[in-house]
C-alpha cells in the first residue's frame, strides 16, 4: 500500500473508510451514499425516552439518547436524503427541530450535523476479499446501510477470521462482488449553481460556470470570497454547497470536502484545487 509517508507492505489490509477508498471491485456502482440530518437537544430526564426508535410513517424519524460532558441528550435524526442532491440543508435541521419540539420534552439544541452512509441495493453490507486472485489479502468492509454498528461488529468477527484462516458461514450473504442491478446507483449534479459570485451572500457558497470552469466559492462572514475546483477529485462530478454544514458535497459517491477544499470523506483522497478570484 503507497501512502504519503512511505509504502506499507502487509500481508492483510482491511479498508474500513466507510465506503471504501481502494477496491481491486469498484464499489461506486454497487452503493448509494446518503444522509440524516441530527440534532443532540438537551433534556432534563434522561429516562424520557427508554431506548431507540424509529417511526414506521414517512417521513421518517429516529430517537434515542445520548451524553455529553455537559450531561443526557436526546438525539433525532430527519428522513435520509442522497448526498449532494439537496441545495438546501439548511431547511431540513429547521424542518426537524420543529418536529422534535413538537413531538419530545426537549430544551437547547447544542449540537446539529448531517452523518452519512452508504446504501445497498439488497440491503446488505458488502463485507469480505472482493477479489481472492489478485488481492487475496485486500478485506473491504462498507454499505452498512445506517447499520454499521450491528455490521460493523459483524464484519470485524468475520474478517478477523478472515486473516486467521477460518472461512464464514456469512462469506457469501456479504459478498462484495455479489451481482447488483446497474440502476440502483444514482449520480447527480450540482443542487447550487449560481449565476456569479455577487450573488453568493455572507455565509453562503454556490458554483459558478464560466467556459469549461467550474468553480466552488463561499463568502465568509466578513464578506471575503473564497474559491476552490468545483470538480470532485474522485471522479470528476460537481460538487454541491452544503448550506448547513458549509461543505462541498459530492453528488456521486458521496466525497465531503471543507469549505477550503479540504477532504473530509471520502472516497477521495486528495483536496478541491484551490482558485485565485
Ligand atoms: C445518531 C446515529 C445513530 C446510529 N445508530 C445505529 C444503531 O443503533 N445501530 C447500528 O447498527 N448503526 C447505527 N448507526 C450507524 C453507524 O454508526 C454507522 O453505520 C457506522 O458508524 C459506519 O461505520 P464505518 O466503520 O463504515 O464508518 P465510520 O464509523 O465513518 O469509520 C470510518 C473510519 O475511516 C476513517 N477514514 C476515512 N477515510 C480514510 C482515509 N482515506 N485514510 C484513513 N482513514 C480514513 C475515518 O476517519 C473513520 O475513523 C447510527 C449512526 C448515527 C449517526
Ligand atoms: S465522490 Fe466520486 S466523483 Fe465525487
Amino acid at each position: 500500500m503507497v501512502t504519503d509517508g512511505g509504502n506499507v507492505h502487509a500481508e492483510h489490509v482491511v479498508v474500513a473508510t466507510n465506503m471504501t477508498v481502494k477496491s481491486p471491485v469498484g464499489m461506486a456502482r454497487r452503493t448509494q451514499p446518503r444522509m440524516h440530518t441530527a440534532i443532540a437537544f438537551r433534556i432534563n430526564d434522561p429516562g424520557v425516552v427508554d431506548g431507540m426508535f424509529i417511526g414506521i410513517d414517512e417521513p421518517t424519524h429516529s430517537i434515542r439518547t445520548g451524553r455529553d460532558a455537559e450531561g443526557p441528550l436526546l438525539v433525532v435524526l430527519g428522513p435520509k436524503f442522497n448526498t449532494g442532491h439537496d441545495g438546501d440543508v439548511a431547511r431540513r435541521f429547521v424542518e426537524l427541530e420543529a418536529w422534535a419540539r413538537r413531538q419530545l420534552p426537549v430544551g437547547e439544541a447544542v449540537w446539529r450535523w448531517c452523518n452519512e452512509d452508504y446504501d445497498t441495493p439488497d440491503r446488505v453490507a458488502y463485507v469480505g476479499t472482493p477479489d481472492r486472485e489478485k488481492a487475496p489479502g485486500f478485506h473491504i468492509a462498507t454499505g452498512f446501510n445506517a447499520w454499521g454498528i450491528s455490521n460493523g461488529s459483524a464484519a470485524g468477527l468475520m474478517i478477523a477470521g478472515l486473516v486467521a484462516g477460518q472461512s464464514s458461514p456469512w462469506e457469501n450473504l456479504y459478498d462484495p462482488a455479489r451481482p447488483y442491478p446497474e440502476d440502483f446507483h444514482k449520480d447527480g449534479d450540482s443542487q447550487t449553481i449560481v449565476s456569479g459570485f455577487d450573488t453568493i451572500p455572507p455565509g453562503g457558497g454556490g458554483v459558478v460556470v464560466s467556459g469549461d470552469k467550474k468553480i466552488a466559492a463561499w463568502r465568509d462572514g466578513g464578506g471575503a470570497l473564497h474559491a476552490v475546483s468545483a470538480t470532485c477529485t474522485h471522479k470528476g462530478c460537481t460538487v454541491t454547497w452544503n448550506n448547513a454544514d458549509r461543505t462541498w458535497d459530492c453528488p456521486c459517491h458521496g466525497s465531503i470536502f471543507a469549505a477550503d477544499g479540504s477532504v473530509l470523506h471520502g472516497p477521495a483522497r486528495k483536496p478541491l484545487q484551490r482558485i485565485d478570484v
